[in-house]
């Protein structure tokens, strides 16, 4: 297939481009930069040998998007392209909305100049908002409690509007959990601009001294050791979520959801703990307050995903860590060469 992946520079998005690639996919990465660096696609043809094609562009741009689709012969896009800072969602919500809502419509109506209706959108579980009941399914109510999240809702809801309009579209929103780990490689991983908000990018950089300690955000949740519980998923079983979206999306027309997770939750010391085991590194930390709209715990019910797509996580809490200890240390080597 000939995949056009939007926002293929960044963390998901070149760990997918990875596999895409040596599962004999083509491949065109169509990313701004805006969060990502130009040296991801050596690594990722260094870790494929196998070329991959590029276009720096911003997907609000639909007539460069257009000819990218036409030239490059497009079957199918996954659309990874997007802001994704909950935290700064809240302080530039107009810079997100402009982004992620209009450079969706933008997108998708290329698409429909270019006459390719599969598509594949990275949603997320922040759509469900305060559980009502846990696991969540996929029929549970949404209620995205910040700005990114209610983009990803519009997104969606805008998605499922097309497909009923138009019955040539075939869709799959996919609601990933809490994505961590790096390749196998060492070579690609996740490692954010300026200070992270994200777990396991945090101890990465207090792992390099970047930053002296973690903080962890309240020991006081009703759950069993008191720090939040969240379903880590491998980014790499994450990517293998999308091949087996895309490929189920081949025959089946609709718009159709899937959350991706593990159906299990981690607290924050228990993948604290683990990471220490495995890379032999003490990581100071202090427990301070909550932060403001945490949830105790949330994860997914994975069924769906297993019973339609055939996919469910192979990795476990170990080959998250090891994959991220690898990464830090070989993020380390390049920062200081
Ligand atoms: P990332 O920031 O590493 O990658 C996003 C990529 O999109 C970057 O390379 C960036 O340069 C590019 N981009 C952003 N706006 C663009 C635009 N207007 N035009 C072209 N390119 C643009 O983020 P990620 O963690 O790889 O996330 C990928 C997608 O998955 C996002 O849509 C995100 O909302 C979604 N998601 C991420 C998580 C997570 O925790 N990482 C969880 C759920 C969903
Ligand atoms: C995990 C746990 C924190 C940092 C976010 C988005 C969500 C999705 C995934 C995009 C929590 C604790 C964290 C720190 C800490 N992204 N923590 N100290 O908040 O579950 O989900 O990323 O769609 O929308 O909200 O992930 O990694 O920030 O937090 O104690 O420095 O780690 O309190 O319990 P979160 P996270």
């Amino acid at each position: 297939m000939n995949i056009l992946l939007t926002g293929g520079m960044g963390y998901i998005g070149s760990h997918t481009a990875t596999l895409l690639l040596n599962m004999g996919h083509q491949l065109h990465i169509y990313d701004n930069l805006c969060n990502s660096n130009i040296d991801t696609l050596d690594r990722i043809k260094k870790i494929t040998s196998k070329e991959v094609g590029f276009t720096q562009g911003d997907i609000r741009d639909t007539k460069k998007l257009t000819e990218v689709l036409i030239n490059e012969k497009i079957d199918a896009v996954i659309h990874l392209a997007g802001l994704k800072a909950v935290g700064e969602s809240t302080q530039k919500p107009i810079e997100y909305y402009a982004n992620n809502v209009q450079g969706s419509i933008s997108l998708i109506q290329a698409m429909q100049a270019a006459n390719i209706r599969t598509l594949v959108f990275s949603s997320s579980a922040t759509v469900y908002g305060d559980p009502i009941y846990l696991p969540y399914d996929e029929e549970h109510p949404t209620s995205p409690t910040n700005p990114y999240g209610r983009n990803k809702l519009q997104i969606e809801e805008m998605l499922l509007d097309l497909a009923n309009s138009d019955n040539t579209w075939s869709i799959a929103r996919l609601r990933y959990f809490n994505p961590v780990g790096a390749h196998e490689s060492g070579l690609i991983g996740e490692d954010p601009n300026g200070i992270p908000n994200n777990l396991m990018p945090v101890i990465g950089q207090v792992v390099d001294g970047r930053l002296p300690m973690l903080n962890i955000f309240g020991d006081d949740y009703d759950t069993p050791d008191g720090t939040g519980k969240r379903d880590y998923i491998h980014v790499m079983d994450l990517a293998e979520g999308h091949l087996a979206a895309l490929t189920w999306l081949k025959g089946n027309l609709g718009c159709h959801t899937f959350n991706l997770g593990s159906g299990n939750s981690v607290s924050v010391l228990e993948l604290l703990h683990c990471f220490e085991n495995i890379s032999g590194n003490k990581i100071p930390y202090q427990v301070v307050a909550r932060r403001p709209g945490d949830l105790p715990e949330y994860y997914a019910k994975a069924d769906k995903a297993a019973k339609i797509l055939g996919w469910q996580t192979k990795r476990n809490l170990t080959d998250i860590c090891n994959s991220s200890w690898l990464w830090f240390q070989n993020s380390k080597n390049k920062k200081s060469t």
